[in-house]
């Protein structure tokens, strides 16, 4: 592994701060370039190379893959659910302009060997089955976020049937960590709780109850990104997205899962436009595919992810905690 010199674009957000951390663990701080809109005062990029470039900016990206000659690709940018439903037209530009660049790179420049792409359950739409979702089936999102993930999972199977372009991709769900903010999705709410559990011990909830969605806890997050991009190959059978599970829960149930450790916590309720999105997303995957082809498992259940969310985020709230 120690040969690949990895880009990751998108590297300030939810998940970038995490994943960019993760790759430094394994292939070294100065072989992984870190890549955002503007410079990060996080710590986290202190350790290696940070280039700020727009991933809409073709000829800066192409000067970037030169100068450092990225074998990987993992690219991240992109607006998510409930801030692309504000912006429309931005949304699809940025989420497919941005991906295009990033497979013709991968095509045409004879460097990148490998690109990663996440999509989203928001590829999903209401006439997918809600429960137990399959890999293959009826996909009619509703959201300019989820129309552009599904039309970016049929592009990098594209560029995989056509000219060999080596992409990998999940579906992730909701991503719920406590090391960086979440960027403008549906899910957010299932972060924020956390933190309002340690400090105001009220949360004010832009979903109803029972609005049951799939999320996933960040280090089971980085342990499947990580797993399909090492994966040989052949095993990779689906080139288009995998379905990918954690937990499902609605947030009457995580309110009651943090209760076990705050007492006189509490949830009030006022769904928003967000309530629409989340009723059009599947409730629970099934993530056989990703099980069988590569090996998936999750670590995290919804009692585990919330009693290492407390744990850590205490340290960022030591006079709220309990
Ligand atoms: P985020 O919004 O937290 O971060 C996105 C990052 O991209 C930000 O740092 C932003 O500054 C950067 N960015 C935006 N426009 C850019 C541009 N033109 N050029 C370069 N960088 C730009 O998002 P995230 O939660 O980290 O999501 C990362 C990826 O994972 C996205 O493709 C998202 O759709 C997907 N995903 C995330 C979740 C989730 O729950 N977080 C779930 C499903 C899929
Ligand atoms: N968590 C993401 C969102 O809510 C799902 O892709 O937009």
């Amino acid at each position: 592994m120690s040969n690949e010199t990895i880009l990751v674009i998108g590297s300030c957000g939810q998940l970038g701060t995490e994943l960019v951390e993760s790759l430094r663990g394994i292939y070294g701080d100065n072989n992984v370039i870190a890549s955002d809109l503007k410079a990060s005062d996080n710590p986290v990029f202190e350790a290696g190379p940070f280039e700020v470039m727009d991933i809409l900016d073709k000829a800066k990206f192409e000067e970037v893959v030169k100068k450092y000659k990225p074998t990987q690709v993992y690219h991240l940018a992109a607006l998510l659910s409930a801030t692309a439903e504000k912006m429309p037209e931005f949304a699809w530009k940025l989420n497919m302009d941005g991906l295009f660049h990033v497979l013709d790179a991968a095509r045409d420049m004879g460097i990148i060997k490998k690109v990663y792409w996440p999509s989203s359950i928001a590829a999903f739409g209401p006439n997918t089955p809600r429960i137990n979702t399959p890999q293959f089936g009826a996909m009619d999102p509703t959201t300019v976020y989820g129309i552009s993930k599904l039309a970016g999972e049929l592009y990098v199977q594209y560029y995989f049937n056509r000219w060999g372009v080596d992409t990998r991709s999940l579906r992730y769900p909701g991503l719920i960590g406590y090391k960086s903010a979440p960027g403008g999705g549906t899910t957010d709410y299932a972060v924020s709780i956390y933190h309002d559990a340690l400090t105001t011990r009220k949360h004010h909830c832009f979903l109803n109850p029972g609005t049951v969605l799939p999320m996933l806890y960040m280090p089971d997050a980085l342990k499947a990104t990580l797993d399909i991009m090492h994966a040989p190959a052949e095993n990779i059978k689906i080139r288009s997205s995998y379905n990918l599970a954690g937990m499902s829960f609605g947030p009457e149930e995580i309110t009651a899962a943090i209760q076990k450790y705050v007492p006189g916590f509490s949830t009030e309720y006022q769904a928003d436009y967000r309530q629409a999105i989340a009723d059009s997303w599947p409730a629970v995957i099934d993530d056989s595919r990703a099980r069988q082809d590569w090996g998936w498992k999750p670590d995290f259940d919804l009692d585990k992810m919330t009693v290492d969310m407390l744990e850590n985020l205490k340290k960022q709230y030591p006079q709220n905690s309990m």
